[in-house]
C-alpha cells in the first residue's frame, strides 16, 4: 500500500509531538510493509511568519493530495492580536471547511493506570467510555452574517437539513457499533436552530429503532458529564456546543494531554490531539506525546482500516503508563518523570515489543 501523509506540525509543542508521531508511523510501516511518504507543511503561526497567512493554497493542495492529514497544534500569544481572519486559528478553520471535515470524533476514554489523576473521584469516573461527535463545518462558527462595529457584535447560528442529517446519521451508526445509546445535545428550549436540529434527530431515529435516544440541553449535559460520565455512550452535537462539551469530557479523563481526535469528511480526514499548542512549555522537551500518538492510532483505524495497528498503539500507551512513566502534566508522587522524547521512546519500544509478542510482520516476505 502506498500512502501519503501530510504533516502539519504547526506551533508551540506541535513540532515536538509531530516528531514522535513520525517515529511511530515509520515503525508501524516497517512491520506492515507499507510504503509511506510524508509531506511536511506550515500551518498557523508558523505559516503567518513565513507567508503572512495561516494557511496557503499550496499547503491546502498538499492536503488534498494526501491520504490523511496529521496536525500538531496551532496558536500562541505572538499572533493573538492579529485580526480575526489572520489568526492561526483561522487557518485551522479554513482547513476543516476546505477539506469538508464535518465530523469531529473526540473519545473520552479513561486509561485505568490513570484514574487517580482526574479532578473527579475514581468511583464516579470508573467505567467511563464515551465519544463526543461534534459537527465541525457549520453552526455559529461559520454562519453569516457575522461581524462587529463600535456598538454591536453579531454571529449567526444556522444549520441546514443536509448538515444536520449527515452528522446525525453518523452518530446513530456509531451508537450501533458501540453500546446503542445516543444523546443529542442542543438548546431547544431557547434556540430555533436547536428545535430544527431536534426535529431532524427525531425523524432519523425512525431508521434506528434499536438505538436508545435521549435529548439533553447543553447546560444540563455539561453538568451530567461531571456528575455521572458513565451514563453516556455517543454524544452528538453542533459545532460550538461540541467545542465546549468536548473540553469538559477531555478534562475529566485526567488530562487533555491524553486525548486524540479525528475529523472526517466524505473525502478527507485529519487527525490531531485535542490539546492546544502549549507555548509555555514549547521547545523544552516537556510535552506529553500521548494524544498525538493516540491520534496516529485513530488514523490507522479510520483512514487505513488497520484496526490491529491501532490497537497495538493503544496497548503500548497503556503499558507505558502501567510501567509508571509520566510526562510532567500527568506526573504524580511515586511515578517516573520523563521528557517528551523519552516517553515517545518508551511507547515506541512497547509498540515493537507488542508487535513481537503478536508476531506481526514475521511471516511477511
Ligand atoms: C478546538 C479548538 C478550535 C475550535 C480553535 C483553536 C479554533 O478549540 O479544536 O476545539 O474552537 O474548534
Ligand atoms: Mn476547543
Amino acid at each position: 500500500m502506498n500512502i501519503k501523509i501530510a504533516l502539519l506540525p504547526g506551533d508551540g509543542i506541535g513540532p515536538e509531538i509531530m516528531e514522535s508521531a513520525v517515529g511511530l508511523i515509520k515503525s508501524i510501516a516497517d512491520r506492515y510493509n507499507l510504503s509511506i511518504s510524508f509531506s511536511e507543511q506550515l500551518v498557523g503561526g508558523a505559516s503567518i511568519d513565513e507567508y503572512g497567512e495561516p494557511l496557503t493554497e499550496q499547503v491546502l493542495e498538499e492536503c488534498y493530495d494526501a491520504n490523511a492529514v496529521l496536525l500538531g497544534a496551532v496558536g500562541g500569544e505572538k499572533w493573538e492580536n492579529l485580526e480575526h481572519q489572520k489568526k492561526p486559528e483561522a487557518g485551522l478553520l479554513k482547513l476543516r471547511k476546505s477539506l469538508g471535515l464535518f465530523a469531529n470524533i473526540r473519545p473520552a476514554k479513561i486509561y485505568p493506570a490513570f484514574i487517580d489523576a482526574s479532578s473527579l473521584k475514581a468511583d464516579v469516573l470508573s467505567g467511563t467510555d464515551f465519544v463526543v461527535l461534534r459537527e465541525l463545518t457549520g453552526g455559529i462558527y461559520f454562519g453569516e452574517p457575522r461581524g462587529y462595529d463600535e456598538t454591536h457584535g453579531w454571529n449567526t447560528m444556522s444549520y441546514t437539513k443536509d448538515e444536520v442529517d449527515r452528522i446525525v446519521h453518523m452518530a446513530f451508526e456509531m451508537a450501533k457499533q458501540r453500546n446503542g445509546k445516543l444523546t443529542s445535545v442542543d438548546k431547544a428550549n431557547v434556540l430555533e436552530v436547536s428545535q430544527f436540529w431536534r426535529s431532524r434527530v427525531n425523524e432519523i431515529k425512525e431508521k434506528f429503532p434499536e438505538i436508545t435516544l435521549q435529548h439533553m440541553y447543553v447546560d444540563n449535559a455539561s453538568m451530567q458529564i461531571v456528575r455521572d460520565p458513565t451514563q453516556f455512550d455517543v454524544i452528538v452535537t453542533g459545532n460550538m456546543f461540541g467545542d465546549i462539551v468536548s473540553d469538559i469530557a477531555g478534562m475529566i479523563t485526567g488530562s487533555l494531554g491524553m486525548l486524540p481526535s479525528a475529523s472526517l469528511g466524505d473525502q478527507y480526514a485529519l487527525y490531531e490531539p485535542v490539546h492546544g499548542s502549549a507555548p509555555d512549555i514549547a521547545g523544552k522537551d516537556m510535552a506529553n506525546p500521548i494524544a498525538m500518538l493516540s491520534s496516529v492510532a485513530m488514523m490507522f483505524n479510520h483512514s487505513f482500516q488497520m484496526t490491529q495497528a491501532a490497537e497495538i498503539i493503544e496497548k503500548a500507551i497503556e503499558r507505558s503508563l502501567e510501567q509508571g512513566f509520566r510526562t510532567q502534566d500527568i506526573f504524580s508522587e511515586g511515578k517516573e518523570l520523563v521528557s517528551c522524547t523519552k516517553m515517545s521512546e518508551i511507547i515506541l519500544n512497547n509498540v515493537e515489543e507488542i508487535m513481537n509478542e503478536e508476531a506481526i510482520g514475521v511471516f511477511t516476505l
